[in-house]
């Protein structure tokens, strides 16, 4: 029988979403379904930076995944215009997995340039620790997702957390470097939960 996988995220609908982030939800997210793509980024919140990224890169297909409906019916509101429901074209490049990203990655044979992870869920209490998404198991599994030179981006406001993933790379074949890298503006960030003076980061790279 296969494993059952632990649920890495909390809740997957928050407050009742509005009539017009309902309809994009119906007719836009099922257009943006991915299959393959340079850029990926693992449980992107609202969307801010998966937007930054498709500014940055509007070469690139960015792909998002994030199984909070609300979350990406915020991405969806925001790229999306107004009144014709068009994607915007600064935001063609971005398509969006609505759900666990492990799902996505068992039917894509995509090699990223770049996957990026930002304030992953903390999950703060011990006998919750099983829960976080960034265990050994889970970047072995991202390296093999990397094209060459591709690069693993890490960003968290939880300390304790990020010492953690330090110890998990152990078990990998990953390289780890500490970037000296500004701050990503991200909802998380803003919250900063954690208290902590600023996010941490790191760049993973297959050896
Ligand atoms: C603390 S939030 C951070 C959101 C955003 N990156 C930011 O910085 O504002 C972590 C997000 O990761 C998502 N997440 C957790 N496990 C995931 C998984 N297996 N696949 C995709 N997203 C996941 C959660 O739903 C949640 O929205």
């Amino acid at each position: 029988m296969e494993k059952q996988e632990i649920r890495t995220f909390g809740r997957r609908h928050g407050k009742k979403l509005s009539t017009r982030q309902q309809t994009l939800i119906d007719t836009v997210l099922p257009a943006l379904k991915p299959t393959t793509g340079d850029i990926l980024e693992i449980g992107f919140g609202a969307g801010e930076h998966v937007r930054d990224l498709a500014r940055n890169n509007p070469d690139k297909i960015i792909i998002g995944a994030e199984p909070f409906m609300n979350g990406v019916a915020s991405l969806l509101s925001a790229i999306t215009d107004e009144k014709s429901n068009r994607i915007l074209d600064e935001y063609t490049g971005i398509r969006i997995w609505a759900d666990d990203v492990r799902d996505f990655l068992r039917e894509t044979d995509s090699k990223f340039e770049q996957i990026w992870v930002l304030h992953p869920d903390p999950w703060p209490k011990a006998r919750h620790e099983k829960r976080r998404l960034l265990s050994a198991e889970f970047l072995n599994l991202l390296s093999k997702y990397l094209s060459e030179n591709g690069e693993i981006i890490i960003g968290t406001d939880h300390w304790e957390y990020f010492d953690w993933i330090r110890e998990q790379i152990k078990s990998t074949s990953l390289i780890a470097t500490i970037p000296d890298m500004e701050i990503i503006q991200t909802r998380y960030q803003h919250k900063n939960k954690a208290g902590t003076a600023a996010p941490k980061y790191l760049i993973l790279r297959n050896a």
